[in-house]
């Protein structure tokens, strides 16, 4: 892509922290959504995209399982993204995983804004918060580090405001720009295989614009996009830079992770997703004879 060629996209924002840290809560008093309270066993299991917009703004925000098991998730979650907001509970402080979410943040060179969460509990200590986050690397700007800091109380929805203007400022900072007129790539977030509608993947565009109609990789799955689904339910003509959507008409389940690029020719996507199947079927006859 030339300079020309770039436009400004939205923000792509995952939200990592210790597990109960209030990640799903948070995102729920930005969205006016009520998730963490319909989830089973109140622990996230899978990577949500969603899209909010802000005074005509688009944020894309991904949100993360904080159970000590999604380690894989997280790592995906970070590598996507260009902002990690990371929540860390004020009567709690630094635990396993909020180390976790910071050394992810740093394997992938993305940006940390803090949010000091649940500041309406008696026993919340955001001072101490900061304090410990120091030991990590992660200073707060008013102490002459780089990261910027809200105390937010997803509860009580207090600091979610400044949260999103604090999110839109680091944002602004990187002069997040992709080709939206190129044939779409991203990744996969997730997928599934549906009872209803087949193979479901859930994809990050990072680069182009995806329609419905067009040729396919994800990894060793190919075909016609048949529709898209926008992570609000409802089916989209096109999914730009930075947008989530739903991927259906796939051969199989790709795998997260994997990369999807979109083909001129519908036979060199299958021909790709053909050779890589063979490559992997070959690979795991080697693995099993030596
Ligand atoms: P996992 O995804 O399972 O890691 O959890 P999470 O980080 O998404 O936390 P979740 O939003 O599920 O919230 C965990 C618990 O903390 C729930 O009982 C919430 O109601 C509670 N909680 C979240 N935010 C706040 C807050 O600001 N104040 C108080 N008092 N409770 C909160
Ligand atoms: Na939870
Ligand atoms: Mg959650």
């Amino acid at each position: 892509d030339t300079e020309d060629d770039l436009k400004p996209r939205p923000p792509v924002v995952t939200v990592m922290g210790h597990v109960d840290h209030g990640k799903t809560s948070t995102l729920d008093a930005i969205r006016h959504t009520g998730v963490a309270a319909g989830e089973a066993g109140g622990i996230t299991q899978h990577i949500g995209a969603s899209v909010v917009n802000i005074d005509g703004r688009q944020i894309t925000f991904i949100d993360t399982p904080g159970h000590e098991a999604f380690t894989a998730m997280r790592a995906r979650g970070a590598q996507v993204t260009d902002v990690i907001v990371l929540v860390v509970a004020a009567d709690d402080g630094v635990m396993p995983q909020t180390i976790e979410a910071i050394n992810h943040a740093k394997a992938a060179n993305v940006p940390i804004v803090v949010a000091v969460n649940k500041i309406d509990k008696p026993g919340a200590t955001p001072d101490r918060v900061r304090q410990e986050l120091v030991e990590y690397g992660v200073i707060p700007e008013e102490w002459g580090g780089t990261n910027m800091f809200v105390d937010v109380s997803a509860k009580q929805r207090i600091g979610i405001d400044d949260l999103l203007e604090t999110i839109l400022l680091q944002a602004d900072v990187l002069e997040l720009k992709a080709n939206p007129d190129a044939l779409a790539s991203g990744f996969v977030i997730e997928a599934n295989l549906d009872k209803g509608r087949g193979p479901v993947a859930t994809v990050l565009v990072q680069r182009g614009t995806l329609k419905p109609g067009d040729a396919v990789v994800a990894g060793t799955s190919y075909g016609r996009v048949r529709a898209l689904v926008d992570p609000r339910g409802n089916h989209a003509t096109e999914a730009r830079p930075s947008d989530p959507v739903e991927i259906l008409g796939l051969s199989s389940v790709p795998t997260a992770g994997d990369e999807f690029r979109v083909f001129e020719d519908e036979r060199d996507a299958r021909k790709l997703a053909e050779e890589r199947a063979l490559r992997e079927r070959l690979k795991a006859q080697e693995a099993k004879t030596h």
